[in-house]
């Protein structure tokens, strides 16, 4: 068998999966010293939901994914799954859910942190230029399980869910305009979680930086993809804090009205705040056939990643 010409792919559907127990601020000023009105004034969250299974999330979230694609899944080549959360050290939490779903395909997991689902969006895209066909893209985590509870400076933040997008191989114009991978490992301690243990945080030098490396990131993609920030019709951030959202677009000269926000029901989900949002401004008809939507996230590393992609009008 030969290499197959390169070709483009489109986003056929997304699916999402959140846990029902939801957890509001007010819970969390019983436990530490903070108050509702600080979390919401300094992060924009007023709500998290917390709890299941890494693996049973991304699940839920590919079945919904699968179902509204119409696709056969026996026809899924491949299953990426970005986590910072796998339910196990081995095996990767991937072949879980291809387990779970009763796929026959290729399954793996991918760390970029918070950056990870647009990681695993373009890291398909490349999979898909090698031949593959159907490539099932999740972001996933149970972040709860490694917060420290005590810490009031994390605990307001970080929370649990999933987002899925197949995406399908085409012979006409594919989505994918514009993309940008990086990682910063120089910063490599302002957010980690060692084995066994809880993430650490500074608060302040991500917020900075995070800001940089979304204009940066943002405007690598869009240069690609030949298009200026007043092309984009619609911002779907990463979802860590609606002040750095709201910096990162003053940056970039695109309104913040622009973007998709879910982070005050959400709090961050990392790797799973992309598709959340995708699939939040969709219900909400936000995106029309053609429109210019880029994807940004920034994460632990510290890693960042965009893709703009014209949208196929699924
Ligand atoms: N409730 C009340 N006070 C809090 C608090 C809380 N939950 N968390 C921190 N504080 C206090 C601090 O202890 C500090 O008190 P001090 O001045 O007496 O020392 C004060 O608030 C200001 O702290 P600071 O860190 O400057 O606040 P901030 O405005 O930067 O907000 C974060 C803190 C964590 C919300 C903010 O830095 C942030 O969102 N950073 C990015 C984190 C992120 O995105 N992480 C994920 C990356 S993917």
């Amino acid at each position: 068998m030969s290499l197959p010409q390169p070709s483009g792919a489109r986003l056929l559907s997304l699916g999402t999966s959140l846990p029902d127990n939801v957890v509001t601020n007010d819970d969390l000023a019983e436990r530490v010293d903070t108050t509702h009105d600080w979390i919401v004034d300094r992060t924009g969250i007023q709500e998290r939901r917390i709890g299941g299974t890494t693996s049973g999330l991304a699940t839920d979230a590919s079945r919904q994914a699968i179902e509204r694609s119409g696709i056969d899944p026996s026809t899924i080549d491949l299953l990426i799954l970005a986590t910072t959360s796998p339910d196990r050290r081995v095996p990767a939490t991937a072949s879980t859910v291809q387990e779970n779903l009763g796929l026959s395909c290729g399954a793996m997991d991918l760390n970029a942190a918070c950056s990870g689902f647009v990681y695993g969006l373009i890291a398909a895209h490349g999979f898909i230029n090698l031949g593959h066909r159907r490539i099932l893209v999740v972001g996933a985590e149970t972040l709860s399980r490694i917060t420290n509870w005590d810490d009031r400076s994390t605990c307001i933040l970080f929370a649990d869910g999933a987002g899925a997008a197949v995406i399908e191989r085409t012979d006409g114009e594919g989505d994918l305009k514009g993309w940008h991978v990086a990682s910063n490992g120089a910063l490599e301690d302002t957010l980690f979680c060692e084995f066994d243990g809880k993430l650490i945080m500074s608060g302040g030098a991500i917020f900075k930086n995070a800001v940089l490396a979304m204009e940066r990131s943002a405007l690598h993609s869009l240069e690609m993809a030949d298009l200026t920030p007043d092309d984009i019709d619609l911002v779907v951030p990463h979802q860590a804090n609606v002040r750095i959202v709201e910096a990162s677009c003053k940056r970039l000269g695109i309104p913040f009205e622009k973007t998709s926000m879910t982070i005050h029901r959400t709090g961050n989900t990392s790797s799973a705040s992309v598709p959340l949002a995708l699939d939040h401004a969709l219900q909400e008809n936000r995106i029309s056939k053609d429109d210019n939507v880029l994807l940004v996230g920034f994460g632990a590393g510290m890693t960042s990643a965009s893709a703009v992609l014209k949208w196929n009008g699924v």
